[in-house]
């Protein structure tokens, strides 16, 4: 017996890359059904509504049409926003990708963390909720960057983000109260962990990052444990929404995540 239904991941663009990458080392057995919903991006600066009317009926497009045993949202912003909405509509395991402010917590020293999302993520009660829940000892500062997101998209498209843009960023962090004692920052934003060298090297002192990515991993890999997987691995799919030259331009970066056949919804 074998099954060749994908893993199929969800992001409104090249972010979820992130995620896609520690579940593939953990499964190196399944299929890769990759989705950027390029139609739509950004959806940081995109309302609740928006984002909530969106998501569910575009997933339940991809679930009929690529059959997946599994989707992950590998996007936090439509986590937060949509992940229950697309719980109640579709009937498959669905994982979200929220911010690890549990795991930053664990590791901060100082008790102060950060938060680095899009501007709807940072927003959102969801977020609220984890910070009171796993991080109710720390001061826990907030920052929404629309460009941290272009910048990401770029750098996976051969154009590396200049330092100093970055350290504007940042800035918008370690310029808070508390900031100067910052010493974790959660990457609330699947795009920001493909310029986390980058962002390590502007950060004004020493942080450590932590993101959702290896904790996805595992959660995939239990819910797919016993499960068949087929005999050869088919390559790699990448959809847009949309296509144009700045997708096309991503084609050598997403063979590189094993992404190989690209292809319009
Ligand atoms: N990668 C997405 C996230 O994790 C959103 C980026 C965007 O489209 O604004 O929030």
């Amino acid at each position: 017996m074998t099954d060749s239904r994908p893993l199929l991941f969800f992001d409104s663009g090249v972010g979820g890359l992130s995620v896609l990458a520690p579940v593939a080392k953990l499964l190196p057995q399944a299929p890769l059904v990759y989705v950027a919903d390029s139609a739509g991006f950004p959806y940081g600066t995109r309302s609740e509504g928006e984002i909530a009317a969106r998501v569910p009926a575009l997933l339940g497009r991809l679930a009929e049409r690529y059959d997946p045993r599994l989707i992950v949202i590998a996007c936090n912003t439509a986590s937060t926003i949509a992940l229950q909405h697309v719980r109640a509509a579709l009937d498959l395991p669905i994982v979200g990708t929220v911010p690890a402010i549990k795991p930053a917590a664990e590791l901060s020293e100082t008790r102060v963390i950060g938060v680095l999302g899009t501007e709807a993520t940072v927003r959102q009660p969801y977020v609220d909720d984890l910070a009171a829940r796993f991080a109710s000892d720390c001061t826990v500062l907030r920052h929404g960057s629309a460009e941290l997101v272009a910048l990401a998209e770029a750098a996976l498209g051969g154009e590396p983000p200049a330092p100093e843009r970055l350290r504007a960023v940042l800035d918008g962090l370690f310029d808070q109260p508390g900031g100067e004692r910052l010493d974790v920052i959660v990457n609330a934003c699947t795009h920001f962990p493909l310029l986390e060298a980058e962002l390590a090297a502007a950060a004004p002192h020493p942080v450590r990052f932590v993101d959702g990515g290896p904790g996805i991993a595992r959660r995939v890999a239990y819910l797919t444990q016993g499960q068949e997987w087929p005999g050869a691995l088919p390559p790699g799919r990448a959809v847009f929404t949309t296509r144009n030259a700045r997708t096309d331009a991503l084609a050598p970066a997403l063979a590189r995540f094993g992404l190989t056949v690209i292809e319009s919804l």
